[in-house]
């Protein structure tokens, strides 16, 4: 689920392609769903739990898990996230559409101020949750330009939506600058991944 549709639409798109028929999609906001009686074995919240009202959406976890059942929260750093010279090109480039496209408030204000203040594995624990660990990974990848640019409008700052007439302006843009600093549109990153893991803890 996802509150924008266009990243719900996006996701079944995919899973069509890849012939994935048992999931059910839901364009609504976290802290409104309704499952009922319904009862899972894992919530996975994928680079969300930050902009999500935290200590609804935990207890409200918290309630759907069966008990020694976990929630996991995911994370990815965005291609831009590191030191090659292709990154730090595209790291500017995005800081300034985001500026150019009046996306600043899209980001919450006070966000790491915020998480600093109550980490989230404390937020799960306030919930009730047993806290398991944090376990990181990198994954060797090669990016192109045109998944660079898809990965841009997959996030709630750039997506096509904000950027609106000046979608394809962006996209030149960006292929213009990196392309000309890698003409072989091969981008090499060890992509950053984790994810913080916690358990309902057994009935007593
Ligand atoms: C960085 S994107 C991650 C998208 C996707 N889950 C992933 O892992 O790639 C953050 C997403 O959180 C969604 N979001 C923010 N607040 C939400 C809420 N209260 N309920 C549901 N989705 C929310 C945004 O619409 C956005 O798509």
């Amino acid at each position: 689920m996802d509150q924008e549709s266009g990243f719900v639409d996006l996701a079944r798109v995919k899973a069509e392609r890849l012939r994935v028929s048992n999931v059910r999609w839901i364009a609504q906001r976290a802290e409104d769903l309704d499952v009922g009686a319904a009862r899972f074995d894992l919530v996975c919240i994928g680079n969300a739990f930050h902009r999500l009202p935290r200590r609804v959406v935990a207890g409200r976890a918290y309630q759907w898990l069966t008990p020694t059942s976990c929630i996991a929260l995911l994370w990815s750093g965005a291609p831009w996230a590191g030191q090659a010279q292709w990154q730090r090109t595209m790291a500017a480039l995005v800081q300034r559409w985001i500026a150019r496209a009046g996306a600043e408030d899209r980001i919450p204000a006070h966000l790491d101020a915020t998480i600093e203040k109550t980490p989230h594995r404390e937020v799960l624990i306030d919930a009730g949750f047993e806290v398991i660990g944090k376990f990181e990974f990198l994954t060797p990848h090669v990016w192109t330009i045109e998944a660079l640019v898809g990965f841009a409008y997959s996030t709630s700052v750039l997506s096509r939506e904000v950027l609106g007439a000046r979608t394809p302006e962006f996209a030149e843009e960006l292929r213009g600058e990196l392309l000309a600093l890698e003409p072989s549109n091969r981008f090499e990153q060890d992509i950053s991944s984790a994810y913080d893991l916690a358990r309902r803890p057994a009935m007593t």
